[in-house]
């Protein structure tokens, strides 16, 4: 884990100017900050059609070849970003476990049900941030131990103790704050703990309260990793504390723009989107001498389908802007559609540096963990499509 965090520290470190931009100011903007330091990789860009920029982002076996022949360590970075498939067979469950679970949320539920389940250590489980409890639900029916779902939404806890009630499981919800002391009363030193897509520091906060009350075992799956109560990211381990790699919160969002790909009529949607947002911003350019960027807030689809000129009138309301009568809209509309494919270009160097990024970041919690005393392993509980948040940090206490 150490020789891994050091690789990706350096790549991350080395490549700063390649991933820190964000491609969609980037495109509006006429500088290009790689053009001094790699003016091959420019001129690749440059040569790419809409059709090859979309077959790339899809693909991202092919992109990392071909980004290769211009950033020659992406080929070792690439190599230390893998990790086992946990090795899952399926659970039995019994009717009525799904209820109310929608469908790829199931199977993610199942798979790090299973994933921890794997790994039990300890006489009952503390499931942290449980939303209604849906993963709680599995582990008290196969492993018949006390669970006790902490989570903060009151109304979540009784939905949750409700069905839990119905299907008589040994659930305990119980509501709290987990950046409050009482949080810790939940604790007790025979319990697993797990969580399932909890927040930023959320889940940093359960890794560190399981350390302290020396629990036998710990696991999580992280997400919005730039959910986080300081401006900056704070590392954890001792390695990563000694990076020279700073994360401003929109550095760590960047993770978690790997999303996963849509079916068409997502992907038309975006383009579409995107494309009215960067046209707009070239109409306030152009007309109202507006040269920084003024976020708009987000609009429906059913909205979206009237038109660029109802969406640039909608947008000009919200920010209390007022528009001339005589606008070309539709050129503006072309600028937006050209500069949606230069963004997408520019994205494609930036998508082989998240995975990376947010590998750096599991490595940091699973080497605090180590450092605590407890064995730690990262694998992935489950395929990307199912969600691209399919990290597992595992830590069982090591006995002395
Ligand atoms: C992304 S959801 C995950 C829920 C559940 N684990 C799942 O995967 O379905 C995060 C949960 O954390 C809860 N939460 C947010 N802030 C919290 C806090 N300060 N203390 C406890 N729970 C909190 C939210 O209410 C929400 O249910």
């Amino acid at each position: 884990m150490h020789s891994r965090f050091k690789i990706l520290d350096s790549f991350l470190l080395e490549h700063q100017i390649y991933w820190r931009s964000e491609p969609f100011h980037l495109c509006q903007t006429q500088q290009q900050p790689w053009k001094e330091v790699n003016r091959p990789l420019v001129d690749w860009l440059e040569s790419l059609d809409n059709e090859s920029i979309q077959t790339l982002k899809e693909q991202p076996q092919l992109l990392v070849e071909e980004l290769t022949r211009f950033l020659p360590e992406l080929d070792t970075a690439t190599q230390n970003i893998r990790f086992d498939n946990t090795a899952l067979v399926g659970l039995d469950l019994p009717r009525g476990t799904a209820e109310g679970i929608p469908g790829r949320k199931l199977n993610q539920i199942v798979a790090m049900g299973e994933a921890v389940l794997e790994h039990h250590h300890g006489k009952e489980w503390l499931e942290w941030c449980s939303g209604k409890g849906f993963l709680g639900r599995i582990l008290s029916q196969q492993s018949d131990q006390k669970v006790t779902s902490f989570e903060w939404q009151q109304s979540l806890c009784e939905s949750g103790q409700k069905i839990a009630d119905d299907q008589k499981l040994a659930m305990n919800f119980v509501q709290g704050d987990a950046f409050s002391e009482s949080a810790d009363h939940v604790f007790n030193s025979n319990q697993h703990a797990v969580a399932l897509h909890a927040c930023g520091d959320l889940h940093v906060e359960l890794v560190k309260k399981s350390v302290s009350h020396g629990l036998p075992a710990v696991t999580i799956s992280p997400c919005c990793y730039h959910l986080i109560r300081d401006e900056n990211y704070q590392a954890m381990s001792s390695i990563a504390k000694s990076s020279a790699l700073m994360l401003s919160k929109s550095d760590l969002r960047i993770p978690l723009q790997e999303t996963v790909t849509g079916g068409e009529r997502v992907k038309r949607h975006r383009q579409l989107e995107m494309s009215y947002r960067l046209g707009f911003s070239q109409l306030l350019k152009a007309e109202l001498s507006i040269d920084e960027y003024i976020p708009v807030p987000s609009i429906k689809k059913s909205e979206l389908a009237e038109g660029f000129e109802s969406f640039c009138r909608w947008a000009s309301e919200v920010k209390e802007l007022s528009l001339g009568s005589d606008i070309d809209f539709d050129s503006y509309l072309i600028q937006g559609e050209a500069l949606f494919w230069e963004m997408e270009k520019l994205s494609l160097v930036q998508q082989v540096f998240r995975r990376p990024l947010e590998i750096w970041l599991a490595l940091d919690r699973a080497i605090y963990l180590q450092e605590q005393g407890y064995e730690a392993s990262i694998e992935e509980f489950c395929e990307r499509s199912i969600t691209p948040r399919n990290l597992l940090i595992h830590g069982v206490k090591i006995e002395r």
